[in-house]
């Protein structure tokens, strides 16, 4: 059946929504993505080869899908360029393939050197950024001074544009943060060299995504970093500059609420995080190893290792909320099958030092979290492989009764869960585009 679908992270990132994008893909005809840049990294195994995506669409993988990029991402245009140098390398053709809206806003590198220099320097609120630049390109959007696709049409204005907010930033870079000046040249004659490149993908996305519902076509939006990392509703300030929610699918695409048919959430059966910030059921020693090395939790954009805990149905029940989410998707199963036990955070304990926070308005940020520590339900584990199991009906008992537990606590279907990460290693209980 034609539909649109989301498919959005309910963690901090890195819940394997690339797969399952991938996954669903084969019966879809768009894959759009609305919001971030090259700080998000798609891994993909297709036919046993990795590839990693940072800003092109997962759906690119197959071949009569079309791939789109929307007005509220930020794009790298150095790292466009070399993705898909490297996808074309791996014979996957991106040619007329790529579409790009002119109201996406560019990442320079005076943006990288911005986010490098605060990361650097002000120790006390070091956000632990993956250094693309992310922040400082958002702030400029906001503030009015932003470099868009659309203005590589016209490289005498990008010149003038390009010289008036370099002014800016090397005020900034050179005087408070004692970083070296960049020469408007070397990033001017960096873009005039890709423009015609970037221009030939640029189309008007809103129309194209209009006229695709309207002739039932399928849509899949996919959802970079996740819930949590949300600038409004993520453990700010520890966050990403984008909303990586359901919101921000029609704002950085221009397609309209109602047209959303079905909001996939996705989350792994633990949690992970790179960089700081809070994260309540964090674990450490041997079961953070065991997540470490059995999840293979190094990030897929900066290498970084991740930081591992337990599921929280706390922080699910509320990316559910946020996003309406229609069903949920459970990834990485077989990473728990060796562990005795599994624990479920199900609830927050707030003890009485501050009196002034009442549980129902609490929010998940910095100054109420010392006083929360996790309350868990402890589930035995399977001792048994899980891994690429594809019907749900053959799965050990136990794990049958952990993802049943999940259910129950969150009130919403599990329509998907992963075994592993190739496409073929998947159970469906539901079928998103067959309901
Ligand atoms: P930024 O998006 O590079 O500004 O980083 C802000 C925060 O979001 C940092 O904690 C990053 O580690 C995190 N982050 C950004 N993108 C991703 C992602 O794709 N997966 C996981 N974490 C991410």
């Amino acid at each position: 059946m034609n539909k649109t679908i989301v498919v959005l992270g309910t963690q901090w990132g890195d819940e394997g929504k690339g797969k399952i994008v991938d996954f669903l893909t084969e019966n879809s005809d768009f894959v759009v993505r609305y919001q971030g840049g090259n700080n998000a990294g798609h891994t993909l195994i297709v036919n046993k080869k990795k590839i990693v995506l940072h800003q092109i669409p997962s759906g690119i993988m197959h071949k009569k899908v079309i791939s789109v990029i929307g007005n509220g991402t930020v794009i790298s245009p150095t790292s466009l360029v070399k993705e898909i140098k490297m996808l074309e390398a791996n014979n996957i053709c991106c040619k007329d393939r790529v579409y790009i809206s002119p109201n996406a806003s560019l990442i320079l590198n005076y943006h990288i050197s911005m986010d490098l220099a605060r990361e650097k320097r002000l120790n006390e609120i070091v956000i632990g950024t993956t250094g693309k630049g992310i922040g400082p390109a958002y702030e400029d959007k906001i503030s009015r001074i932003g470099i868009k696709i659309y203005d590589l049409a016209n490289l005498n204005v990008l010149k003038l544009k390009i010289k008036r907010v370099l002014n800016y930033y090397n005020y900034q870079l050179v005087n408070f943060y004692k970083e070296k000046s960049i020469d408007y040249k070397v990033i001017f004659n960096e873009l005039a060299q890709s423009a015609s490149f970037i221009l030939s993908m640029v189309r008007n996305v809103p129309e194209i995504l209009y006229k695709a519902i309207k002739d039932k076509k399928s849509i899949i939006f996919e959802g970079a970093q996740g819930t949590l990392l949300d600038v409004d509703h993520g453990t700010y300030p520890y966050v990403t500059s984008s909303n990586s929610t359901v919101g921000g699918v029609c704002t950085g695409t221009g397609v309209g609420p109602k047209h959303l048919d079905y909001i996939l959430g996705v989350s792994k059966v633990y949690m992970t995080r790179v960089g700081l910030g809070p994260f309540l059921t964090e674990v450490f020693d041997e079961i953070d190893d065991y997540f470490f090395l059995k999840g293979n939790e190094s990030g897929s954009t900066t290498g970084r290792r991740r930081r591992t805990g337990w599921l929280d149905i706390v922080l699910l029940r509320k990316a559910i909320k946020i996003n309406s989410l229609t069903a949920l998707c459970l990834t990485k199963l077989d990473v728990l099958d060796e562990l005795k036990e599994i624990k479920i955070c199900i609830d927050y304990k707030f003890s009485s030092i501050n009196s002034s926070i009442r549980k129902e308005d609490f929010i998940f940020s910095q100054n109420t979290l010392e006083n929360i520590t996790p309350i868990y339900e402890t589930l035995p584990g399977w001792n048994e492989s899980t891994a690429g199991i594809t019907n749900f009906k053959f799965l050990p008992i136990l794990a049958k009764k952990y993802i049943n537990r999940i259910q129950e606590l969150i009130g919403i279907p599990i329509d998907i869960i992963s075994t592993g990460p190739s496409r073929d290693e998947t159970i469906v209980i539901r079928h998103p585009f067959k309901i």
